[in-house]
């Protein structure tokens, strides 16, 4: 159940963009898209050698579907050239750098001229006022400031929007707390997972979450179900709306859903082209079809980006609140990925069930770990505050429940094994699913 009020959109304030016709769309798209690779050939290395040894050139672009005839570019291509090797600019030209920690060591390093971070800006900006900010508000911000692009994306998006921002930051979730109640925020920008922290500590703190001044959480960052959606809400008067981006591409501003539809997330296609590929064959897939998201930045100058694979996984939808195409909700990444006895399982699918049955706190981690020489998974979990102890019979019964649930969807039994409240770490930030085990 939701008790989320029903917001507005702010459409006095819509871009052109925002409701222009698909031909018009897709006219700005190939115009930018024949500069942007340009300028990705003519500035950067790799992109030329790539290009070359793929025999394809900028001017065979003639058309949006052209663009299926130019190589990916992947990660790998910035940790090869770290740190600045992919930009299209000296390094005297850029603004701000940021950058991702990486799962391999070296971070992701992306940077921004004066004209990126106008866009940046802009492009975060259009992402808060679909999800139903306006000139005036409040907006407490707990995304990471620094490195991470989540808080300094979202400070100068609100700003600009008209928002007065506490930039918090992530951590001190007491604090956190007091200040929501004396600030009066009606709008947090928030990952899901440490929203269910804060909420948490709400309850052990003994502050009624609906009788905050807040109304509106813009979360993202992370894969999170539908479940973490309805429990949020639930427990709380917060509208939630999904929220996308990634470094590479530009950070946050990528996609965003609306407010009044919350059925999707809005791509903002003016600056950033996407694409869904089969990810074993790199064939491309039509809108409608499952598959791996790929970006081709349209107008940034510091890191053009071409093809860039995401391992996201969603599809394209037509636009609705927008003309602007839709994705869906990421329901996971290709790296998440588990494969547990030929069985391909993602971590927001253990989710569903864990949330799903009311006995359990929404707070987990999922091990992976050997067993002889077969993966094996092992979820940790918590019962819900007063739902019984871990040694309790109330935890032995939700604990076979979950593992029939589990083994339901999957057809693989996997083991539980049930924390005392507060036993599974609690995020601040980007929850941390999956703990990989296997090679101890
Ligand atoms: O997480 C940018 C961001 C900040 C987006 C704040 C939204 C809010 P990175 O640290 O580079 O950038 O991580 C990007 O996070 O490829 C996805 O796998 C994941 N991700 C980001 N937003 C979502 C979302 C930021 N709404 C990576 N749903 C991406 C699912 C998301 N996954």
């Amino acid at each position: 159940m939701t008790h989320a009020k029903t917001i507005e959109p702010d459409t006095a304030n819509f871009e052109p963009i925002e409701t222009a016709s698909r031909d018009e769309i897709q006219a700005l798209q190939l115009k930018r898209m024949k500069w942007s690779l340009r300028h990705a050939y003519d500035n950067v290395a790799r992109y030329k050698e790539k290009f070359d040894a793929a025999g394809v050139h900028p001017d065979d672009l003639k058309e949006l579907s052209d663009l299926a005839r130019f190589p990916f570019t992947a990660k790998a291509d910035l940790r090869e050239t770290y740190p600045f090797g992919m930009f299209a600019v000296p390094r005297q030209q850029l603004t701000r750098i940021h950058a991702s920690s990486g799962t391999t060591g070296k971070p992701t390093v992306v940077g921004y001229t004066k004209n990126d971070l106008e866009t940046w800006t802009n492009v975060v900006a259009r992402t808060i006022r679909a999800g139903g900010a306006r000139p005036g508000d409040l907006m407490h911000v707990t995304y990471g400031y620094g490195l991470f692009t989540g808080g300094l994306g979202f400070h100068y998006g609100a700003e600009r929007v008209g928002c007065t921002v506490v930039p918090m930051s992530g951590g001190q979730t007491v604090r956190q707390i007091q200040l929501i109640q004396d600030f009066k925020p009606r709008i947090i920008a928030v990952t899901p997972s440490y929203m269910l922290n804060i909420l948490d500590e709400m309850d052990r703190l003994g502050v009624d979450p609906h009788s905050t001044s807040l109304e509106i959480g813009l979360y993202g960052a992370e894969p999170w179900s539908e479940e973490i959606r309805s429990k949020i809400q639930g427990r709380s008067n917060i509208a939630a709306t999904d929220n996308y981006g990634l470094s590479e591409i530009i950070g946050p501003g990528v996609a965003g859903e609306c407010i009044e539809t919350r059925d999707g997330l809005h791509i903002w296609e003016d600056h950033f082209y996407p694409e869904i590929i089969d990810p074993e064959t790199g064939d491309v897939l039509p809108d409608g079809e499952f598959g791996e998201l790929v970006f081709t930045s349209l107008t940034k100058e510091a890191l053009p980006m071409v093809r860039y694979r995401t391992r996201d996984l969603t599809r394209l939808m037509p636009g609705t609140a927008r003309t602007l195409r839709r994705m869906e909700k990421i329901t996971g990444r290709s790296d998440d990925m588990m494969i547990l006895r030929g069985v391909n399982v993602f971590p927001t699918q253990i989710e569903e069930q864990i949330l799903k049955d009311q006995r359990f706190a929404p707070h987990y981690q999922i091990e992976m770990y050997k067993d002889g020489a077969m993966d094996a998974m092992r979820v940790h979990a918590e019962l819900a505050p007063n739902a019984g102890g871990p040694e309790s019979d109330a935890a032995k019964a939700a604990t076979a429940s979950l593992i029939k649930a589990i083994k339901d969807m999957i057809g693989i039994s996997v083991k539980i094994q049930i924390h005392p409240t507060g036993g599974v770490p609690r995020s601040e930030g980007k929850a941390a699913r999956v703990i990989d085990n296997r090679a101890k």
